[in-house]
């Protein structure tokens, strides 16, 4: 996607095959900051700091960082531990562990000196597989949207939680994907952007990829999203995933089950985004077995924004004494989503449709 009409994208490897390039997420909106991440162990700050967030993107991102601890040691031993080491810095998302696996798939079968430049070119092919699966999201998302359009005046309202956004892959993006290519198709559209408290991914990135991309959108706080669709002010409810469950149950960031049970409450259609590397068959229930990442109490206590001055302060939201507790993500279940836009095509959100898919795509 473009900012201030140059292409770009949150990934960039760079051509000595020594280091990727990334945004460093936690200065936007304010500033367009770019982080250098030389070794696994900046990739793996990178990660579980979130200067780089979105499950497709850590993947990627993480299999660079195996990458370059092949060009350092690409024994068994060393790779192994790596893999275990990344996989370690954000525990929700799945995609970093299906990333990270199948880079230890590919090397393990090579010798030990042909891993180097072999580990690099799969990070490669990984991150280039996410903008074309982002693509076919964007494609297959793009009728919901226009079906929408043919039966009502005005813009499509699109309601969206925390960044989906082409920030959280390595192009496009997934919920966002079909919303770009409806705005490049001319449909008109508005998305609300849900803040996404506490860390505000929707407040500070999506409101500002969707402003580079000129799509009309507001900012909502949180608690808004009910009562706008109660006003019929939302068509349709597009969001992410972090992992999908075998029956479909979708875990995404924390807050996305209210906006499901108030969508299923006034019949708005609420749609996930799910490239299938988000599907882990393993678990079946994904309300109990998904693993919550719990983060920081600092992230619900405080809050960064601009001062009047222009620079970026922190400022305490609470009692000093108060606890805050910050579970990251919150499992919406299958029966509340109306459908799963993969790259294949829309699937439901049901265990006999999901295997038909990874067994016919075999
Ligand atoms: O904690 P984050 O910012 O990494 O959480 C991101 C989300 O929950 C996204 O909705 C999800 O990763 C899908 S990204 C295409």
């Amino acid at each position: 996607m473009n900012v201030g009409g140059v292409p770009l994208r949150p990934l960039a490897a760079a051509p000595g095959r020594d280091a990727v390039v990334v945004i460093d997420q936690r200065a936007l909106p304010h500033r367009l900051q770019f982080a250098t991440l030389a070794s696994v162990q900046d990739v793996f700050t990178a990660i579980r700091d979130m200067w780089v967030r979105g499950a497709p993107l850590i993947g990627a991102v993480a299999a660079y960082g195996l990458a370059l601890q092949a060009r350092v040691d690409a024994s068994d031993a060393a790779l192994a531990a790596a893999v275990a080491h990344l996989q370690s810095a954000r525990p929700t998302a799945v995609n970093l562990a299906w990333a990270l696996q199948r880079m230890q798939r590919h090397l393990f079968a090579l010798p030990a000196s042909e891993r180097g430049g072999a580990a690099w070119d799969e990070a490669g092919a990984i991150a280039e597989e996410d903008v074309r699966v982002n693509a076919a999201i964007g494609r297959h998302g793009l009728p919901l949207l226009q079906a929408v359009a043919a039966r009502k005046r005005g813009p499509v309202n699109v309601l969206t939680h925390c960044n989906a956004g082409w920030l959280a892959t390595v192009d496009w993006g997934t919920a966002t994907a079909p919303v770009y290519q409806a705005h490049a198709a001319g449909l008109p559209l508005h998305v609300w952007v849900d803040e996404t408290r506490p860390r505000n991914q929707g407040a500070s990135l999506t409101a500002w990829e969707l402003g580079q991309a000129g799509v009309p959108h507001t900012v909502i706080a949180d608690n808004a999203g009910g009562h706008l669709m109660q006003r019929g002010q939302v068509d349709l409810v597009i969001v992410g995933c972090d992992r999908v469950s075998a029956r479909g149950d979708v875990c995404n960031k924390i807050g996305t089950y209210l906006k499901a049970l108030a969508a299923r409450d006034n019949g708005v259609p609420f749609v996930v985004a799910m490239p299938t590397s988000t599907l882990d068959l393993a678990l079946a229930d994904g309300v109990s077995e998904i693993p919550i990442e719990e983060r920081s109490a600092r992230e619900v206590t405080h809050l960064a924004g601009l001062d009047a001055a222009g620079s970026v302060v922190e400022v305490q939201l609470t009692p000093a004494g108060s606890a805050a507790a910050n579970p990251a993500f919150d499992v919406t279940p299958a029966r509340l989503v109306s459908g799963l836009i993969t790259e294949h095509g829309v699937v439901a959100a049901q265990e006999d449709a999901l295997r038909q898919l990874m067994e016919e795509r075999r």
